[in-house]
């Protein structure tokens, strides 16, 4: 992968947040019960979905195709380097997809994966990222929930 910049930003609630619920968030992220959502399961969410699987932690994605959706939960891959046993494994293990964002009410982590496709000017159109937090924004998230937006300014290819 050539090098890129990718930028984590963590967007924290507006709220105060306890040290008590960050400590509660810390404990269950330690013993894998967060609740993880991957928001845009695409070439970058979809995997990024398996690895927080294989690594034990519940898993929902978020998508607004509905046959993505509906392949992942029957099983199925739509990328290629993806096998379908990974799909099965994951979803036995937990994971699963949905298009209903008031799914994510329950979730203790969000990271967000929607494209960010470059405008005539060259420069990344961050309308799905916004698009995203608005939809997320209208939830009653929990005040210790983190989100996790991840932008990549250069679009390289994974391979
Ligand atoms: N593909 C790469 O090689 C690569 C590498 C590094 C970084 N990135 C960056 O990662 C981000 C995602 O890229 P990608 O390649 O995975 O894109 P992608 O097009 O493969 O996947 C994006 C997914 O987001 C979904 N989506 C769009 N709007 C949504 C919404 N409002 N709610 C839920 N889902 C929504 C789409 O249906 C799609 O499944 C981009 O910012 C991209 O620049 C990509």
């Amino acid at each position: 992968m050539l090098e890129s910049d990718l930028i984590i930003f963590k967007i924290m609630s507006s709220q105060t947040v306890s040290a008590t619920r960050v400590s509660e968030l810390k404990s269950k992220i330690e013993q894998r019960q967060a609740r993880v959502a991957v928001i845009g399961l695409g070439y970058v969410g979809l995997p990024l979905a398996l690895l927080y699987s294989e690594q034990g932690f519940p898993v929902t994605g978020f998508d607004i195709d509905d046959l993505k959706v509906s392949t992942l939960n029957a099983g199925g891959s739509y990328i290629f380097r993806i096998t379908a046993p990974e799909i099965q494994r994951a979803c036995s293990q937990g994971l699963s997809a949905t298009s209903d964002y008031s799914e994510i009410e329950r979730m203790d982590a969000v990271i967000i994966c929607v494209p960010t496709p470059l405008n005539e000017y060259h420069e990344p159109d961050l309308s799905y990222i916004t698009g995203t937090a608005e939809s997320i924004e209208i939830r009653p998230l929990p005040e210790e929930t983190f989100l996790k937006l991840l932008v990549d300014w250069t679009q390289q290819p994974l391979s």
